[in-house]
């Protein structure tokens, strides 16, 4: 009878779990499964969470669908590759299930312009991350997390109270697979165009326990509400600082210079060489929007009149270097066919000084060429960018000038970021700040030339 009771017990219990469990949508799926009343606006989370609030409000994610960039690249590409090719259309709509998730759940796609101020521009919200109890699937990407919305918000700490709406301990909201659901993206192509996730776990901060959270949400000690019962050692600060904040890219990749000799003449050559640790980020540098990002070495000389020598790095002679050293060839051609710009020739690639070492991974479209375009990636090139913790060492030979000046000359290699290839933001009309080169770091070293 006992045994009975509780395998009826069991089959209550159980089957509405399985039931509930088919019926989760996530992904691509749960386009238009909820209302955007489902979700909570941001203004009302301030009302208590101010400093969480304005932190927050100050980050990419708060802007995730309403920044200029996002905005070109969304309506004057990715909507109009749509248009042209059906393909392509639940693609474009799929941009927001990361950038505009309460569009994306509403329906709404896409979305009413920025400027039209609709609810798609709360981009990433407070509700948006803390109404997420899981995701689905053995890889976190392409927005596959389950969405609660209502009156519980999970949070990282047990048994907290808040006098607006209840709280549960979610394992999940602290783990970097949480991050992982929208900083992994897999494309039609079946391409990895975004892996940060994915990089993280392949390096060793992964093992030691080092999160994404602990280095873009760093703890500190404070209230984490205006009327919290207690103060904790280590507030979850919502910073998510990432590659729009010079202060978080500076310095993550050391840099030292050093030549082979440190008295030469006239004629003879000089083997410099920089060596470079990537010794802040958790993942590679550039990582997430790698078809946008580039990093470059730019190293110059100047002798003792103050004469100015560009030097151009050593080839290394590995497949597909030829995309890791700066050219003025020509590339992104897909841009002016989904544009429909008739005799389109291309843009050049890189915009930095000819014979720079670029660390980067090109994205090639169907047609071989490169592209910005990450929906329209069919294949990858060569990675050259820099993994969490190593080393990579870049060398220049340079043969002295006969007519080098006498005394000392002094070599800068200086490395550089940008967010987005500068003749595709120029071409584009992206605003200036999109196009800043922030110097990561930079070091000198000298020698002596002899008569
Ligand atoms: C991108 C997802 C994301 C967004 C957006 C977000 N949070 Fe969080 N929040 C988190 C994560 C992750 C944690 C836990 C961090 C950890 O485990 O170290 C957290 C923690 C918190 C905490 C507890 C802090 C503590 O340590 O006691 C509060 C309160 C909070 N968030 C409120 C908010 C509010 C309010 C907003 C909007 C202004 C917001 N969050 C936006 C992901 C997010
Ligand atoms: C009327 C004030 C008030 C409003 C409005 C409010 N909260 Fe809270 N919230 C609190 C208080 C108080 C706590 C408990 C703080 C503590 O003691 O740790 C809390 C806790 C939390 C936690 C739990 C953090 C943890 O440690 O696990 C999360 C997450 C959170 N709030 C998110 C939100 C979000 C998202 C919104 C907006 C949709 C919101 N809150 C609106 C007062 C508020
Ligand atoms: C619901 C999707 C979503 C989740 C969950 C999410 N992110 Fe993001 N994140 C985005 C999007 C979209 C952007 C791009 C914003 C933009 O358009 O520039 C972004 C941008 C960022 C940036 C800024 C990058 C820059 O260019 O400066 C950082 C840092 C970041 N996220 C960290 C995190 C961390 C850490 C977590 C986990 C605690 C997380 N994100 C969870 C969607 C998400
Ligand atoms: C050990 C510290 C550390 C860890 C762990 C870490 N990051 Fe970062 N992250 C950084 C630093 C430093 C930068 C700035 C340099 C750069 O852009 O790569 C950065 C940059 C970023 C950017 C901006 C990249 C861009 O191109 O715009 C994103 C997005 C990001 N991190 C997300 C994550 C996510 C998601 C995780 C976890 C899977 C994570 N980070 C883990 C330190 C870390
Ligand atoms: C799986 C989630 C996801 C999807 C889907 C997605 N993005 Fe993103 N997107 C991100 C994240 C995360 C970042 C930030 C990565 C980083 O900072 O390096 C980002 C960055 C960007 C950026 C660069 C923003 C900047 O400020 O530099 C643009 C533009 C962009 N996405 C447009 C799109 C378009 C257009 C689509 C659809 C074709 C799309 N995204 C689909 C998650 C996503």
């Amino acid at each position: 009878m006992r045994s009975i009771f509780s395998c009826i017990l069991i089959l209550f219990i159980v089957l509405p779990l399985n039931v509930s469990a088919q019926d989760v949508r996530v992904g691509d799926a749960a386009h238009g499964i909820f209302k955007y009343d489902d979700f909570e606006k941001p203004a009302k989370c301030r009302s208590c969470h101010i400093d969480i609030y304005e932190q927050w409000n100050q980050a990419m994610m708060s802007v995730a669908y309403t920044h200029h960039w996002d905005e070109i690249e969304y309506f004057e590409l990715a909507v109009k590759h749509g248009e042209k090719d059906p393909k392509m259309k639940p693609v474009a709509d799929g941009c927001n299930g990361c950038h505009a998730p309460l569009a994306f759940f509403a329906g709404d796609t896409p979305p009413p312009r920025p400027s039209e101020n609709s609810r798609a521009n709360e981009s990433v919200s407070c509700d948006v991350c803390h109404t997420i109890t899981g995701f689905v699937g053995d890889i976190p990407h392409n927005f596959n997390f389950i969405s609660k919305p209502g009156k519980i918000k999970y949070g990282n700490r047990d048994g907290v109270e808040s006098p607006e709406h209840t709280t549960q301990y979610s394992d999940f909201i602290r783990t970097a697979d949480f991050c992982g659901v929208c900083h992994n993206e897999k494309n039609p192509f079946g391409i990895w165009v975004k892996s940060t996730q994915i990089e993280w776990k392949e390096g060793e901060y992964s093992e030691q326990g080092v999160r994404c959270q602990d280095c873009h949400m760093p703890g500190a000690p404070g209230r984490n509400a205006v009327m919290a019962k207690e103060e904790y050692d280590d507030v979850a600060q919502h910073l998510f600082h990432g590659a729009h904040s010079p202060a978080k890219l500076r310095g993550s990749v050391e840099l030292r210079i050093h030549p082979d000799t440190r008295e030469t003449e006239p004629g003879m050559p000089v083997v410099l060489k920089a060596v470079l640790h990537n010794a802040k980020a958790g993942h590679k540098i550039p990582t997430g929007a790698v078809e946008d990002r580039i990093m470059w070495l730019n190293v110059e000389a100047v002798d003792s009149k103050g004469r100015k020598y560009h030097l151009a790095v050593d080839e290394k002679g590995f497949e597909g270097e030829k995309y890791t050293i700066a050219s003025d060839e020509l590339a992104y051609q897909d841009i002016g066919e989904i544009m429909g710009i008739p005799d389109f020739k291309g843009l050049p690639r890189d915009g930095v000084p000819v014979g720079d070492r670029i660390f980067r991974m090109a994205y090639f479209d169907p047609k071989g060429r490169m592209t910005i375009c990450q929906w329209n990636t069919a294949s990858l090139g060569t990675d050259y960018r820099i993994g969490p913790r190593e080393t990579k060492i870049e060398k220049y030979t340079w043969d002295l000038p006969d007519d080098i000046p006498e005394g000392k000359v002094t070599v800068t290699a200086r490395l550089y970021y940008s967010r987005l290839v500068n003749p595709v933001s120029d071409y584009l009309n992206v605003p200036e700040d999109e196009k800043e080169h922030v110097l990561i770091n930079e070091s000198s070293t000298t020698f002596e030339i002899f008569w």
